[in-house]
Order: structure tokens, then C-alpha cells, then sequence
């Protein structure tokens, strides 16, 4: 048996493509995330996407709104998206523990379907969040979560030296389950 293969393509780069992510595949992204479950249906997911080519503007505004190294290596992206949470239920207003859970399975569709058709995400939580509350406006509720740079996969060699450094000594290592897995209560 072997993991889905959208689990084990998936990796989270620092160098994207110029090539368009066609607007077919975005929105089947989107469609992805929008199928995800979430607590009393609440779907407290909201997405705000800047197309470097279709608005530069918006585009760099986000750039602006990011930290230290990851403005040094976002920008490759065509596609960013800022995530946001709801974080009130629509039906009582009262606060929603499982928003940011939520957010999170959608999300996970948004990755798996990307690598389902050879697309990549990055998503970066090194951002500035007042600064983008106020970029895009948002009422208290919502607050900004990440922001993700979205493309197909660049070359290494076209980064700063840099952060070339960084991808290729990178490792892609996982905790054992032995040690996220408990099969009896703790002693
Ligand atoms: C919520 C979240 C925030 C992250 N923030 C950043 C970030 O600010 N900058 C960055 O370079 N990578 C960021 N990452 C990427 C993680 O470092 C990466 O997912 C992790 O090292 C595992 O690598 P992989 O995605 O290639 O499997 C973030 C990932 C997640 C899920």
C-alpha cells in the first residue's frame, strides 16, 4: 500500500515559475477548498488572490505585508492568496473554536488538488497580520491566517544565493509515529 500520491509529490517550494496558473485549475483549487467539511457547516474559509500579471498592485501590497526572509523568495510566485478566517459562526455570532481547524482542511483540499495538477503551494505564516487586516479591510472578525504563494515549480538557480542555500540543504524530515500516536491514555 502507498500513500496518495498528491501526500507524497506534495512539497512546499521557494521557487516558482513564471508560467500562468490557468484560471481553470485556480478556481478548480478553490472548488477543492469549498468542498471541505467544517463545524455546523460553517465554512469560515476566505480567500483573497493576487495575480502578479492581472494586478500588480494588489500583488505587492502583499509582498509588502510579508517578513523578512519571505519576501525574498515569495515574489517568484504568480499566484498569491491570503488566507482568512471567520472567526464567529454566521447562525449565533458567537465565537467558533474550530474556525482556524477548519481553515485548515481547506487548505489540505487546496494542496492535494494543486498537486494533483502539477501545482505547487508554499504557505508562509512570517507575515505582517495587522498590516494585512488593514490592506484588505477586514471587519474584526476575520482575521488574516497565512498567505500562499501558489505556481509551478521554478529553477533553484534563479533564487538569491542565498536562499538557494537554504533550498538545497534542506530535509524533509517527519516526526515517528510512534511519538504522535497514542494508543492508551498518558501515565
Ligand atoms: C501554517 C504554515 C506556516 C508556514 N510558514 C512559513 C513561512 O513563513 N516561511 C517559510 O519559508 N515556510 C513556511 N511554512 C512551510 C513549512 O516550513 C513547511 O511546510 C515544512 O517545513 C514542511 O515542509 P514541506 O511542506 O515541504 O513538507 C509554513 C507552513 C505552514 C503549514
Amino acid at each position: 500500500m502507498n500513500l496518495l500520491k498528491t501526500i507524497s509529490n506534495r512539497h512546499s517550494p521557494r521557487s516558482f515559475s513564471s508560467i500562468e496558473v490557468e484560471k481553470e485549475k485556480l478556481d478548480l483549487i478553490f472548488e477543492a477548498a469549498r468542498w471541505a467539511p467544517s463545524s455546523f457547516n460553517n465554512q469560515p474559509w476566505r480567500f483573497f488572490v493576487a495575480n502578479k500579471n492581472e494586478n500588480l498592485n494588489f500583488y505587492n501590497d502583499i509582498i509588502n505585508c510579508l517578513t523578512g526572509f519571505n519576501k525574498s523568495w515569495a515574489d517568484t510566485a504568480p499566484i498569491l492568496i491570503v488566507t482568512v478566517v471567520k472567526t464567529t459562526f454566521d447562525h449565533n455570532n458567537l465565537p467558533n473554536k474550530y474556525a482556524f481547524h477548519d481553515l485548515g482542511l481547506a487548505v489540505g483540499n487546496m494542496l492535494n488538488q494543486a498537486t494533483a495538477l502539477g501545482l505547487y503551494m508554499h504557505q508562509m505564516a512570517g507575515i505582517e497580520h495587522d498590516k494585512i487586516a488593514k490592506l484588505l479591510n477586514l471587519l474584526s472578525e476575520y482575521k488574516p491566517v497565512t498567505v500562499i504563494a501558489l505556481g509551478y515549480l521554478g529553477k533553484i538557480e534563479d533564487l538569491p544565493a542565498d536562499i538557494q542555500k537554504v533550498e538545497n540543504e534542506k530535509q524533509r524530515v517527519r516526526k515517528q509515529l510512534s511519538e504522535i500516536i497514542n494508543y492508551s491514555p498518558l501515565n
